[in-house]
């Protein structure tokens, strides 16, 4: 495994961000409705202290909508404001304006007490790499606001898009560095495409996924690639195979029963199980396998 691209760039974007951050009363972070935690850097509660805290839960349109019920809750009960994104379509919009009014009350309250009117509350947007960031700005913002600052040949300063009469967006994100010590955690964003495909190997990232998808989406493989019911899964007689877990020859198969299913074949007719591994991420990937979240929060139950 090499993440060798990665560390100067993540100190870059921390000393950025660190500086903006600065200069802004609330911070709207966007999380992956299919993975809000792992898609998360937990950092930027330290870089984001004293300030207002909105959570957006993005690519709702993807996510089991059940699940992203439960992860409202989560972060609601952590003292976030929440609310659930598609930042592609502008129907959205509406929630998003009044959450953020409402994460900006406390500030704009407190300015009045202050005899200070009119003054906006500056936000911006941080999340890590593809989950939205500037689909978001520009659905949200558009190119319909007036942007502020940064007059050409005067300054050379921030760029600030006008929401409304009382909140202005920093018009450039800040980058969050995902946070992937956890091997799951690195599973669950390259699946999501949020790091890059080569870390992992397809294959690896298919057979988690299927197993994962059997387990708490039952039925959902099965109906997207007409797949019937293995007869035995003790018929491989693979050795190999034999001594696996149950869970994994059964994702071995279904794999393969994928392959043939979408005629992923090598020359000799064998299953071409990359071919096939990369059919069914890119399925997940763009939502033409179902409506699913990879993780659930926990109750404290268990
Ligand atoms: P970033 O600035 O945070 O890096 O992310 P960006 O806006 O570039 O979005 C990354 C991809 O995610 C884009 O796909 C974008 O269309 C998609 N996306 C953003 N928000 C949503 C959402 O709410 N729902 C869905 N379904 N997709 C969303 P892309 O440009 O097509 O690129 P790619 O995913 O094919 O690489």
């Amino acid at each position: 495994m090499n993440y060798q691209w990665y560390p100067g760039h993540m100190t870059k974007a921390r000393r950025m961000m660190q500086e903006d951050i600065k200069l802004i009363d609330l911070v709207i972070e966007l999380v992956d409705a299919r993975v809000p935690l792992s898609s998360r850097n937990p950092d930027i509660d330290e870089l984001g202290k004293n300030k207002s805290r909105l959570i957006l839960l993005n690519k709702v349109d993807l996510a089991d909508d059940s699940r992203t019920v439960l992860w409202a809750d989560y972060f609601k009960r952590q003292g976030y404001f929440v609310t659930r994104l598609d930042a592609r379509s502008k129907s959205g919009i509406k929630a998003v304006s009044s959450m953020i009014a409402e994460a900006c009350r406390e500030k704009t309250e407190r300015d009045r007490k202050r005899g200070i009117k009119n003054r906006p509350v500056r936000a911006m947007i941080v999340g890590i790499p593809n989950v939205g960031k500037s689909t978001f700005i520009n659905t949200f913002a558009g190119k319909a606001c007036a942007k502020t600052g940064n007059k050409p040949g005067v300054t050379k300063g921030k760029q600030w898009v006008r929401l409304n009469k009382d909140v202005e967006l920093l018009d450039t994100p800040g980058i969050l560095w995902p946070k992937f010590d956890d091997q799951m955690i690195g599973l669950r964003l390259a699946v999501t495409g949020a790091i890059r495909d080569e870390i992992l190997l397809s294959e690896d990232l298919a057979l988690w996924l299927l197993e994962y998808v059997s387990e708490n989406y039952p039925g959902m493989l099965e109906n997207r690639y007409q797949i019937g019911e293995a007869v035995s899964l003790n018929e491989n007689n693979d050795s190999m195979a034999a001594e696996m877990p149950e869970e994994k020859r059964r994702a071995l198969w279904l794999l393969e029963q994928i392959a043939r299913v979408r005629g992923c074949l090598l020359k000799g007719g064998e299953p071409d199980y990359k071919k096939a591994s990369m059919l069914l991420v890119e399925d997940f990937r763009s939502g033409r396998l179902g409506r699913i979240t990879l993780e659930v929060p926990e109750t404290g139950e268990e």
